[in-house]
């Protein structure tokens, strides 16, 4: 008996590994890391995600080490041998970590940078007395949110998960300890909003640091996202610093790393697709990884558990990880049924807006190459960029619906569902700008999925089958702005107002957010007579927040003259510290204001629908 079930189980070990998996490919391994088997893959990580010794799997993979990560694991062996996390018991799972481990991001040190100033000039622009109180306000979170990582570590990295770089930083916030990358687009805007022209270079620096080591810039500063990268915007933060300050040193500097980067996408996130019985070359979202995320451990795992072990089982982490790497963690764009997370086929689509975004960044290399007075790679950028400008309208345009759609490969056709995506190329200039009916065909577009029916701004998506996060009734910072500014940016003199209609709601939505919480948050449930900070996915909302804060002080300075409070809408000064005042000021002014703040809100849907 014993022997037939032992034969059994090899058989099946044998059949499973022969013929249905492919090779593992962890997030982090030797070829990157010094302690992989601890923060990446092995038995400590399987046992604390097993035990849920956190909530948030992510506690634990941000845990520094206190002693080298090798005699730890020796030491793990010593203590439990090869026993399966099932047989072991918490309190000396627990009892372990507290002995081995230090507390999450206890590695990182609170900074003031050094170019902060208590009111910066450009914000004394801002004409309404309230929103530059508000402005003075979210520059003073910066100090909040400064991180340097102590240089001590220097000496012992592999003790940590951290990502070493060398120049302080601004972080998202909250759970989000850390550099994340395309967080950083936004938060830049911020900066130079508040004249800090230094942080924002070390920011660029430190995200080309990991450049140079690893090839691309990863999700964000922890070896467990070493496999992954994220919307690519590294030169369009050297673009946005170089039209403040014009320093074309800087960009000479940098320029070798952007190709390298933009390389990194040609080279590992390219699909070629056939429209039309013509062949195109697009970029998609598709990491090699194929195990659980660490930060998500647990609930990666979980969400598996209906997938047999082996290729299966493998694609669904692989599909978890591309969009974790679009930033669009999670959203019904990424769902075959637009419903469970076990549907995901990310590495299916062909998603608009990277291609958008890249197609920007051959935009932004010609520029930069010219100002340095590199004609012959301007040259080669320009070329690159028209060519790819055809791609983006030929395999993402769709003439019927007049936008731009995902591309998905299985069905051979767009996804038609609203996503803010859609107006991603509008931002990125990636059309004929002379064309100057495109943006209002975007517009009515929008219109007419009815997204601009909502107080608190733009949702993600109209789609309301998943609890996802990406997904209604979140709106979130980096989209909302995309859309204003591309309706900006276009040649349109009536989309350009439309956008200033749509900041105006963002920017009074999060002011009145600020108002009633006394933060900023990640992201916002735009429904309600009033925006209130969002929820949904695998993590609670978190507050901060660096993205928010940066789109909100770029909105107000962008509109400096055209924005005001309406009277009646907040009658007193927000609170002054962040906890303080919240509870009194709320409860005298949710009477009268919400019932005005619909009629505002009205208004400007009564504006939209005008048009
Ligand atoms: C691992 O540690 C060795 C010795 O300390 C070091 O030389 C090497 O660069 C480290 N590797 C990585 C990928 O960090
Ligand atoms: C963890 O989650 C459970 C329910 O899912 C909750 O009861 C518990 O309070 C949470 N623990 C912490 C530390 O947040
Ligand atoms: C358990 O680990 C020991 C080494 O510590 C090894 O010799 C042994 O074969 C392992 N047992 C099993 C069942 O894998
Ligand atoms: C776990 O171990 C502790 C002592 O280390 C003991 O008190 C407790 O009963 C054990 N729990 C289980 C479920 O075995
Ligand atoms: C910015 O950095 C430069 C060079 O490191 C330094 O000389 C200057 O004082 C810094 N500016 C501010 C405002 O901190
Ligand atoms: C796309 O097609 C080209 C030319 O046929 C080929 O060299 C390349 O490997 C293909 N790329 C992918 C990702 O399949
Ligand atoms: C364009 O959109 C229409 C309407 O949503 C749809 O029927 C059509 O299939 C789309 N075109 C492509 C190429 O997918
Ligand atoms: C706003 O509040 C102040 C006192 O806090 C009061 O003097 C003023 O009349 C109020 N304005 C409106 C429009 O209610």
């Amino acid at each position: 008996m014993l022997n037939f079930s032992f034969f059994s189980l090899a058989l099946i070990l044998i059949l499973s590994s022969k013929e249905s998996k492919q090779v593992e490919v962890h997030v982090c391994d030797t070829t990157n890391s010094n302690n992989s088997f601890i923060y990446c893959n092995g038995p400590i990580l399987d046992a604390v995600n097993f035990h849920q010794l956190y909530n948030d799997s992510k506690e634990f993979v941000d845990m520094p080490l206190k002693q080298d990560p090798l005699d730890v694991y020796n030491a793990w062996i010593a203590t439990f041998g090869n026993e399966t996390a099932a047989s072991l018991n918490k309190t000396d799972v627990q009892e372990f970590v507290d002995q081995y481990f230090s507390a999450a991001g206890t590695e990182l040190i609170e900074c003031t940078p050094d170019d902060w100033q208590e009111k910066p000039p450009k914000l004394a622009t801002i004409a309404d007395p309230q929103l530059r109180e508000w402005a003075y306000k979210l520059n003073g979170i910066w100090k909040h949110l400064c991180r340097k990582i102590d240089p001590s570590i220097g000496q012992h990295t592999s003790r940590y998960s951290l990502l070493y770089v060398p120049h302080h930083f601004i972080v998202p916030g909250g759970r989000f300890r850390e550099f994340y990358y395309w967080d950083a687009y936004w938060i830049i805007k911020g900066l130079i909003a508040c004249d800090m022209y230094n942080t924002t270079r070390s920011m660029i620096r430190n995200l080309a640091t990991m450049v140079e080591q690893h090839g691309f810039v990863p999700n964000g500063g922890r070896v467990y996202y070493l496999q992954r990268s994220q919307p690519p915007l590294l030169s369009a933060m050297v673009y946005e610093l170089y039209e403040a300050t014009n320093d074309k040193d800087f960009i000479a500097e940098l320029l070798p790393t952007l190709l390298k980067e933009l390389n990194f996408w040609n080279q590992n996130r390219m699909a070629n697709v056939t429209m039309h019985g013509k062949d195109y070359q697009v970029y998609q979202y598709k990491t090699p990884s194929n195990v659980p995320r660490p930060e998500s451990y647990r609930v990666d795992t979980q969400n598996s558990a209906e997938f047999a072990n082996g290729a299966d089982k493998q694609q669904f982490y692989q599909d978890l990880a591309s969009a974790a790497e679009s930033g669009w963690d999670f959203s019904t764009r990424w769902l075959s049924d637009y419903k469970s997370l076990t549907s995901i086929e990310t590495t299916k689509v062909l998603p608009v807006d990277l291609n958008g975004l890249l197609c920007w960044n051959m935009d932004i290399m010609e520029y930069l190459y010219e100002q340095v007075g590199d004609t012959t790679n301007s040259q080669v950028f320009r070329n690159r960029r028209a060519v790819f400008r055809d791609t983006v309208q030929n395999v993402f345009y769709n003439r019927t619906d007049g936008t731009w759609y995902d591309y998905n490969l299985r069905t051979q056709s767009h996804n038609p569902r609203f996503y803010t995506s859609t107006a991603v190329p509008l931002f990125a200039n990636c059309y004929n700008t002379l064309n100057t009916g495109k943006s209002q065909k975007v517009f009515d577009y929008m219109d007419k999925m009815g997204v601009f029916n909502y107080p608190g701004g733009i949702p993600s998506s109209m789609s309301q089958e998943s609890s996802e996060q990406w997904d209604f009734p979140n709106g979130w910072s980096p989209n909302n702005h995309m859309i204003i500014e591309g309706l900006r940016k276009s040649a349109n003199p009536e989309m350009q107002d439309k956008g200033f209609l749509i900041a105006s709601k963002w920017v009074l939505g999060n002011f009145r957010v600020f108002y009633e919480t006394g933060h900023m948050w990640e992201k916002y449930n735009v429904i309600g007579s009033y925006p209130q900070p969002g929820s949904g996915g695998e993590y609670d909302v978190q507050d901060g927040f660096g993205w928010t804060n940066g789109a909100i002080l770029d909105l107000l300075l962008t509109y400096n003259d055209r924005l005001f409070v309406p009277e009646f809408f907040i009658n007193t000064t927000a609170p002054s510290t962040a906890e303080s005042n919240v509870e009194t000021t709320t409860k005298s002014i949710s009477f009268c204001s919400s019932s005005i703040v619909s009629v505002i809100v009205t208004c400007m849907c009564l504006i939209y629908s005008s048009s």
